[in-house]
């Protein structure tokens, strides 16, 4: 790829990359695994001195930033990507996911490759009602999916949940046609067709011309606090096809994980799609596709392998310790730069 205006900050041959939310399980997996990969200078972030994957990259590549909602925050991340030569960045945060795709222009001008997804997919992916309507058709199984208060022709019970929503706050069953009317009308939530069956996370890598280069699923064995402790990834054509499928109808580039659940007829249908990495991506690494390093090659424009295979493999997790000199650990922004929430 082409630097620009990079002043040469770090003298270390090949790429640097800054990988955003180093605190969150996403984020430590995106750098343990471009930690591995010979030429590539990893710089870490978060808005918390306390985040651990802040300490497994070396002094002076760790760099507290604002919140991801502070109206500032992308300027100052424009600011630390030309201070530190920075060629791709991978942002892990939820928030962040917007902000920085719509200023995808201003990362190009000064040499930065944003590793995620469209500010159209991500659009049509963090609103789960725009999603379904994306995805709705003959040939794709999206459960209907209607705005509160709109329809109470329903098989019951039905799920209501927010529209765009995370961790599954706000998410309840309703029983019957008496107790969805009286949630009365509300376009913040959807109603959707239940799907009482096993869930499924598949981890899908596409190119930057939306071709998808692989499709890993994957069974949540173990759920604590929203992020998975113990899985594992499984052969299913079926699964595999429909996510594949579903990332091709949202124009996917970069990586996402597309969840399914089944029907009481156990065909898989569409639960929701979180355009980034997930926080089990090490199961779906050790399992043979490292989404990380072939994202990073593929946003660098080098080669990637003609097939990307993968084994079933089970994980279970522990949380680990980092030790550091107390001196190191990176002293607070200033409360200024932290209470400066839009
Ligand atoms: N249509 C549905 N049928 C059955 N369970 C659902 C449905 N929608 C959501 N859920 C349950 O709620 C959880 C969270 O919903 P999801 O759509 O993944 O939103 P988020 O993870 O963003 O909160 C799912 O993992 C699933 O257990
Ligand atoms: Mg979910």
């Amino acid at each position: 790829m082409t630097r620009t205006e990079h002043s040469p900050a770090t003298p270390e041959p090949g790429c640097t990359v800054l990988v955003t939310g180093a605190g969150g399980p996403a984020g430590v997996s995106i750098v343990r695994s471009l930690l591995a990969v010979p030429d590539v200078t990893v710089l870490a972030s978060d808005m918390d001195a306390f985040a651990s994957g802040l300490y497994l990259v070396p002094a002076g590549r760790r760099h507290l930033v604002r919140p991801g909602l502070a109206p500032d925050f992308v300027d100052h991340l424009l600011a630390l990507c030309r201070d530190t030569g920075v060629d791709v960045l991978f942002p892990t945060v939820d928030v962040e996911l917007v902000p920085v795709a719509r200023r995808r222009d201003e990362f190009a001008a000064i040499g930065v490759a944003v590793a995620s997804p469209s500010l159209d997919t991500l659009e049509h992916t963090l609103d789960k009602y725009l999603l379904a309507q994306r995805c709705a058709g003959p040939d794709l199984p999206v459960p209907r999916t209607e705005l509160l208060g709109v329809a109470y022709d329903w098989e019951y019970p039905v799920i209501v949940k927010p529209r765009s929503g995370s961790g599954s706050r706000g998410v309840h069953l309703v029983e019957d046609e008496a107790a969805l009317r009286a949630l009365g009308t509300d376009a913040s939530q959807i109603v959707q067709e239940n799907l009482p069956g096993e869930e499924y996370s598949v981890d899908v890598l596409a190119d930057l011309d939306g071709r998808v280069l692989a499709a890993v699923p994957r069974s949540r064995l173990r759920v604590d606090s929203g992020v998975s402790v113990a899985g594992r990834t499984i052969k299913d054509d079926e699964l595999q096809r429909t996510a594949t499928a579903v990332a091709a109808r949202v124009g996917l580039t970069t990586v996402a994980n597309v969840q399914l659940r089944r029907r009481a007829d156990g065909t898989a249908a569409l639960l929701e799609v979180n355009p980034r990495f997930p926080g089990a991506m090490p199961l779906t690494i050790a399992a043979g596709v490292d989404m990380p390093r072939l994202c990073l090659d593929m946003v660098l424009g080098r080669p990637l392998p003609a097939s990307l295979p993968f084994r079933e493999l089970a994980n279970v997790r522990y949380l680990e310790d980092v030790f550091l000199d107390p001196a190191e650990i990176l002293p607070d922004l200033a409360p200024s730069d932290v209470l400066d929430l839009a």
